[in-house]
């Protein structure tokens, strides 16, 4: 289940947040994941401390860009706002514009996947070392370790950044493409090594980096942020390598 932030701040007698909190209560009865985006960083500032109470009791994977997440947390380094964040929820998805996007989550100890890639620097230092691991709820690893994954602009961003409006909603869009073809998965082939262990997501923090960012840039290279086609299942020519690595 999606929530914006703007849903649970509603005045003059909306009951839009009672429906809001009805829809949260169905969601945990059923064990649905629950995913709240920020979407603006004024109604964070105006209360972050009521923010950060809600996510710590409602919210398993949390959306956010680099000012929310500011708001949110006091952290300009997007890094940093993930690992305060990942205190309070399951996961973490937080865009950052031109510096791309950040996953973090959990990941069971014994399960974590090791990078091929370059071991990034950050305020966390070498922070990607176990991004091939998969998004795990905290309650559901022995021993949890905490998992960050970034990703630059796929090529660099569009040439000509068209309308930058839903750039961070397609991203997350690819997130909860991933989060809903683990359920289907785990329906469909339910003897696969994969569901050995609850996973959150079918992919690693890795691979969701990858989609989030492709369809982010979809976005921007385009008028609108409506996606009218859908992304190629893998890219032609130059875009090979980037699918390969
Ligand atoms: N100026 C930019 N250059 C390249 N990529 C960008 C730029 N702005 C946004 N992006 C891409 O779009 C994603 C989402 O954009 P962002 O601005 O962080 O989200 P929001 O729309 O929520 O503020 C970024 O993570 C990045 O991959
Ligand atoms: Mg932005």
């Amino acid at each position: 289940m999606v929530l914006t932030a703007y849903l649970m701040r509603a005045s003059g007698g909306d009951q839009i947040t009672e429906a809001a909190m009805k829809a949260i209560e169905y969601a945990k009865e059923a064990e649905v994941p629950v995913v709240l985006t920020l979407g603006t960083r004024f109604l964070i500032e105006e209360d972050p401390e009521w923010w950060q109470n809600f996510i710590t009791e409602h919210v398993t994977i949390l959306a956010m860009n680099e000012d929310e997440g500011a708001a949110l947390t006091g952290h300009n380094d997007p890094l940093l706002a993930s690992e305060v964040a990942l205190e309070w929820c399951d996961m973490v998805l937080t865009t950052a514009g031109p510096i791309g996007l950040y996953t973090a989550g959990y990941t069971d100890e014994s399960l974590k996947r090791e990078t091929v890639h370059t071991l990034l620097p950050g305020a966390i230092p070498e922070f990607n070392r176990y991004e091939f691991s998969r998004p795990t709820l905290k309650i559901d690893c022995e021993n949890p370790l905490k998992v960050y994954a970034h990703i630059s602009p796929y090529m660099g961003g569009p040439e000509k950044i068209r309308n930058t409006n839903g750039a961070g909603d397609g991203a997350l869009s690819a997130l909860l493409h991933d989060l809903a073809a683990n359920t289907y998965h785990k329906t469909n082939v339910p003897g696969s090594s994969k569901h050995k262990r609850d996973g959150l997501c079918y992919s690693s923090f890795s691979q969701i980096c990858k989609y989030a960012n492709r369809v982010a840039y979809e976005v921007l290279a385009q008028h609108s942020p409506r996606l009218s086609r859908g992304l190629p299942e893998r890219e032609d020519s130059l875009e090979e390598s980037y699918w390969g690595r």
